[in-house]
């Protein structure tokens, strides 16, 4: 009888460093009010925004993924010939084929290795680190470079009141790997397609092509199909979040093991302060423990947001190193991922 070999598997992983690029260009509220119609306080008031960062000049997807990855692997002291596996979290990619993580793993100096995107909405991160410490656990790699990279502002109608003031760019990464401690808790992650038109494209690809082939031979001045744009249905997925996402974080902390007591920070997906704020009153985690509020000066950035806010509050002391996080992304699916986790150290090099 034959047997086919199976990879030697681990249980203990963890977040073992961190890095992130905030695009260069700020764009306040007023700003984003010269075309949209809204106002500064509006926009604070119902979202919890003040400033989002949108990329500029040469900065590109490609360009701010791969600054994020590269000061991970410098802040995890890590030789990049370990790194075995990288996983692009994105929903921006705007490209089918070739797909973005390759040529970003090329960028990083780490040409040749397993690299593929993974996109779940600004849920994206929460399944990439899942998938990222299964991959660990089952042996299949020893390190993996997650990076969750944003440019949400190439498809934003700037008039659009549902989508205009929420969105930013941005690219935060962590290097998961082997450790002593369990540092990643099981998943809990879910998805709910009959909500999915919630959050979607206003064209898609074939709705592009059958119009453009129905306008050949018409007038060639005219455009086939304008720009395709992000739509959000906003108080319907506020409704999803009410319900689903109280239960995701219970779930979260049942598979941890980790009583809701002992949890230290708080870091939900950026997706409207005022979701946050709800949903740690009625998990019922105690005033005092810090939670990210990185959207006041980044925005929305979809599947970059967890890292860029785990960033933040390593940067300015608001979390530290080892404190044990529970972590949860949500969005376009509509989908969920969440986790208990050990904080990555405090990174020697900063986005900001
Ligand atoms: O990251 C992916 C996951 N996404 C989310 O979780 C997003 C969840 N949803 C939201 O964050 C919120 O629904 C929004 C911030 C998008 C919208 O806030 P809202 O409090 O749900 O506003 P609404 O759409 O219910 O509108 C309330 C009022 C309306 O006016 P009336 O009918 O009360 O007079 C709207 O016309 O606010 C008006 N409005 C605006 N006013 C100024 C809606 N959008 C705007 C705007 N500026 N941009």
């Amino acid at each position: 009888m034959v047997s086919i070999a199976v990879n030697k598997s681990r249980e203990n992983v963890a977040m073992l460093g961190i890095g992130a690029y905030r695009p260069q260009r700020i764009v306040s509220n007023d700003e984003v009010c010269e075309v949209l119609d809204s106002t500064d306080q509006w926009i604070y008031e119902r979202t919890g925004i003040r400033n989002r960062r949108w990329i500029s000049g040469d900065e590109t997807l490609r360009s701010i993924a791969a600054a994020a990855g590269e000061r991970a692997l410098v802040n995890t002291g890590i030789d990049r010939s370990k790194i075995g596996a990288l996983i692009l979290c994105t929903s921006s990619w705007l490209k089918l084929t070739p797909h973005g993580a390759p040529t970003v793993a090329a960028d990083l100096g780490i040409n040749g290795i397993p690299a593929f995107d993974l996109t779940s909405g600004c849920g994206g991160f929460g399944y990439g680190l899942g998938v990222a410490a299964d991959l660990i656990r089952a042996g299949s790699a020893d390190y993996v470079l997650v990076i969750g990279a944003e440019t949400m502002t190439v498809g934003l109608d700037p008039t659009d009141r549902g989508t205009a003031m929420i969105f930013g760019d941005g690219a935060g990464a962590v290097v998961v790997g082997p450790s002593e401690e369990n540092g990643i808790s099981p998943t809990v992650w879910g998805s709910d397609g009959e909500n999915a038109e919630a959050i979607a494209q206003d064209v898609d690809f074939l709705e592009f092509m059958n119009k453009a082939q129905a306008m050949q031979g018409t007038d060639p001045a005219i455009e086939p199909v304008g720009r395709m744009s992000l739509r959000m249905e906003g108080p319907r997925v506020f409704r999803w979040a009410a319900v689903t996402l109280p239960r995701a974080l219970s779930d979260a902390l049942e598979a941890s093991g980790v009583a809701k007591e002992d949890i230290e920070v708080f870091i939900p997906h950026q997706a409207n302060a005022r979701i946050n704020d709800l949903m740690k009153k009625n998990l019922g985690l105690a005033d005092e423990i810090p939670m990210a509020n990185d959207i006041e000066n980044t925005g929305n950035t979809s599947a970059a947001s967890i890292p860029l806010a785990m960033e933040e509050m390593l940067v300015t002391g608001k979390a530290k190193g080892g404190q044990l996080a529970l972590l949860l992304g949500f969005g376009a699916g509509l989908s969920y991922a969440g986790q208990v986790v050990t904080l990555p150290p405090a990174p020697t090099e900063a986005s900001f």
